[in-house]
C-alpha cells in the first residue's frame, strides 16, 4: 500500500490531501484518507505549480453550467473564529483554492489542529483550537495573505496576547490596517509596534464604542470577533455591510455570541464570558460566480451559474443589464443567454450594496467589447488598473488616469502573453482571452489559484478552450481538440 501526497500532482491548488491506493477488481484505485496537519506540516509547506501558466483559445461561447464554490472572503474569517473557542468548529463548502491553505497552515503554525475532509467531504474542515501555544502571525505567513491579519483580534480576545506581522506593500494599494488596531484600543488592548509586529496585550477587553473613519470589511470582522468575548456592550458605527460579514456574525451566534445588526452600518455586541463550537455551512462566493457572469455575457454564451446567492450579485446584475445583456435568476442560479451586442457603460466601484471592487477588473475586461466608451471610476483602492497594461498588449482601447480608467470598445483582441499580477486581475485577463482571436498565454497563474477553485476545470466543463500547462492531461480531455499545440 502506498500514500501518494495529493498535492504532488499538478493542477491542485487544494491543501496537502492524501489518497491510498487500493487493488480492487484487478484495478488499482485511489481512496481518500483524512490528513490532519502538524505543526512541521505547515513550516515546511511549499505551495507547488507557482510556474503553471494558462492557454487559452478564444472564440467558444460559454455554454451549460458551472458551479460556484464557497466564499473565500468568508472562510477566511471563519477561520480564523474558531481561535474564540476551545470546541472544535466545523466548516462547511469551504473554497479549494491556495488562500485557505495557507490560513490552515498559519492556525497549525499556532499549535491549532486542522482536519481537512476529503472525497465527499472535501469541503469540509474542522478546526480545533484547545491549545494555542504559539499566538503569533508570522511574517513569512502574513506576506503572502493579507487576510492573514484577521487572528489579532480573536487572538487577543482569546489569549490575551498577539504578535501579528504587519502586512507590507500590496500590488493594488497600500492597505494600512490601523483602523483595526485603533478599534482593539478602543476595546481597552494595549498596542506596540516593533520589529515589523504589532504586539498586542489585554488581560480582558472591554465593550467600547467604535467608529470607523473609512469602512473596511476585515476591519469589521476583526473587531465583531475580539468584541465577542470584551467585558460589556460594544456598539460599531460605519461598519461594512458585506454577506461575508453577514456570514461570520452567523457563525458567530452559533457559538454562543450576541450580535445584532450585521448587514447594517451599526452593530451590537453583548460580550460573552465564553464561545462554544458550531457546524457552519459558508455563503457562495458571489466574486467567482459574478466573474463566470461577466464570461458569458462576454463570449455571447448560453451559462447557468448555480449553487450562487443571486440577490449578492444584484449591483453587477443591474449593471449588466444597462450593457443590455439577458440574465435571469433562480433562488441558487444565475442564467446568463447573451446574443446581443454589449453596449458601454459607466462604473464606479463603492462598498457592498455598491459595485464591488474585485468585480472591477473583469467589468473592463467586458467594456473593451462593448459599443461606447466606458467610464471605470475606482474608489476603494488606490493602484488597481494593473490588468489594464495587459489588456493593452492584448489590443484594447483603455486610459488610465489617476482611479479612472477610460475604456473605449469595440475593440477585437488578439491572443498575446500577458503576466497575472493580482487575483482579480488574473480573472479579467482569463475572461479577455476567451473571447481573443488565437492563442493567449497567461503567466503566473498562482494568483489566480489563490481564491479560484480550478477555474480552468469549470471553464473546460463549459466549452472553454483554457488549460494548465504543467497540468497532467486527465486522458479524455487528452483527446478533446483544443486546437493549442
Ligand atoms: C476585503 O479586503 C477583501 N478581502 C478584498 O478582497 C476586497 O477587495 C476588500 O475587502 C474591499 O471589498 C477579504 O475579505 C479577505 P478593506 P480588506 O479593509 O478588508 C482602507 C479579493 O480579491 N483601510 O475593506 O483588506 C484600505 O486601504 C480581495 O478577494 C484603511 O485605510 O479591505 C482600502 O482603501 C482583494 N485602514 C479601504 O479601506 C484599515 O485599517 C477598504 O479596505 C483598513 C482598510
Amino acid at each position: 500500500m502506498k500514500i501518494i501526497p495529493k498535492n504532488r500532482q499538478a493542477g491542485s491548488a487544494g491543501a496537502p490531501m492524501a489518497a491510498k491506493l487500493v487493488k480492487s477488481a484487478g484495478e488499482l484505485k485511489k481512496v481518500p484518507v483524512r490528513l490532519k496537519l502538524r505543526f512541521e506540516d505547515a513550516a515546511e509547506y511549499v505551495p507547488e505549480n507557482l510556474m503553471d501558466k494558462f492557454v487559452i483559445r478564444g472564440g467558444n461561447p460559454l455554454l451549460g453550467n458551472i458551479r460556484v464554490s464557497g466564499a473565500k472572503n468568508a472562510a477566511l474569517p471563519a477561520m480564523a473564529a474558531a481561535i474564540l473557542t476551545e470546541e472544535p468548529l466545523i466548516l462547511e463548502n469551504i473554497p479549494d483554492v491556495r488562500d485557505i491553505q495557507t490560513e490552515r497552515n498559519l492556525l497549525v503554525s499556532m499549535g491549532a489542529e486542522v482536519e481537512l475532509g476529503y472525497g465527499r467531504a472535501h469541503h469540509r474542515t474542522t478546526i480545533s483550537c484547545r491549545d494555542l501555544a504559539n499566538p503569533e502571525a508570522a511574517y513569512e505567513l502574513v506576506k503572502t495573505m493579507r487576510a492573514s491579519t484577521l487572528v489579532l483580534g480573536p487572538l487577543v480576545a482569546r489569549m490575551g496576547r498577539a504578535r501579528v506581522s504587519l502586512p507590507g506593500g500590496c500590488a493594488i494599494g497600500a492597505r494600512p490596517i490601523d483602523l483595526h488596531i485603533k478599534g482593539l484600543e478602543q476595546l481597552g488592548a494595549t498596542i506596540r509596534q516593533e520589529h515589523g509586529y504589532i504586539e498586542a496585550s489585554a488581560e480582558r477587553l472591554r465593550g467600547g464604542h467604535i467608529v470607523f473613519d473609512k469602512i473596511t470589511v476585515t476591519g469589521t470582522e476583526d473587531l465583531m470577533m475580539a468584541a465577542a468575548l470584551a467585558d460589556g456592550e460594544t456598539v460599531m458605527e460605519n461598519c461594512a455591510r458585506e454577506p461575508e460579514v453577514v456570514d461570520l456574525a452567523v457563525l458567530l451566534n452559533k457559538m454562543g455570541a450576541k450580535i445584532e445588526g450585521a448587514g447594517t452600518s451599526t452593530i451590537r455586541i453583548k460580550g460573552v464570558s465564553r464561545l462554544g463550537g458550531a457546524r457552519h455551512r459558508i455563503i457562495p462566493d458571489r466574486i467567482e460566480a459574478g466573474t463566470f457572469v461577466i464570461a458569458a455575457a462576454l463570449t455571447g454564451g448560453d451559462l447557468s451559474i448555480n449553487n450562487c446567492e443571486p440577490r449578492h450579485l444584484s449591483a453587477l446584475l443591474e449593471k449588466l443589464q444597462e450593457c443590455g445583456v439577458t440574465v435571469t435568476t433562480t433562488r441558487d442560479s444565475v442564467r446568463v443567454k447573451n446574443g446581443h451586442r454589449l453596449k458601454a457603460a459607466d462604473l464606479s466601484t463603492e462598498e457592498y450594496p455598491g459595485f464591488p471592487t474585485d468585480m472591477q477588473a473583469q467589468y473592463m475586461a467586458l467594456a473593451t467589447q462593448a459599443e461606447g466608451t466606458s467610464i471605470i471610476t475606482e474608489n476603494i483602492f488606490e493602484n488597481r488598473f494593473m490588468h489594464a497594461q495587459e489588456l493593452l498588449r492584448m489590443g484594447a482601447n483603455i486610459k488610465v488616469e489617476g482611479s479612472r480608467a477610460i475604456v473605449r470598445g469595440h475593440t477585437p483582441l488578439s491572443g498575446a502573453a500577458v503576466q497575472c499580477s493580482d487575483l482579480r486581475a488574473s480573472a479579467s485577463l482569463v475572461i479577455a482571452a476567451l473571447v481573443a482571436e488565437g492563442e493567449t498565454i497567461l503567466d503566473r497563474v498562482y494568483h489566480i489559484d489563490r481564491g479560484y477553485e480550478r477555474i480552468e476545470e469549470k471553464l473546460r466543463g463549459a466549452n472553454g478552450q483554457i488549460r494548465r500547462i504543467g497540468e497532467i492531461l486527465p486522458r479524455r480531455a487528452a483527446q478533446v481538440p483544443v486546437g493549442v499545440a
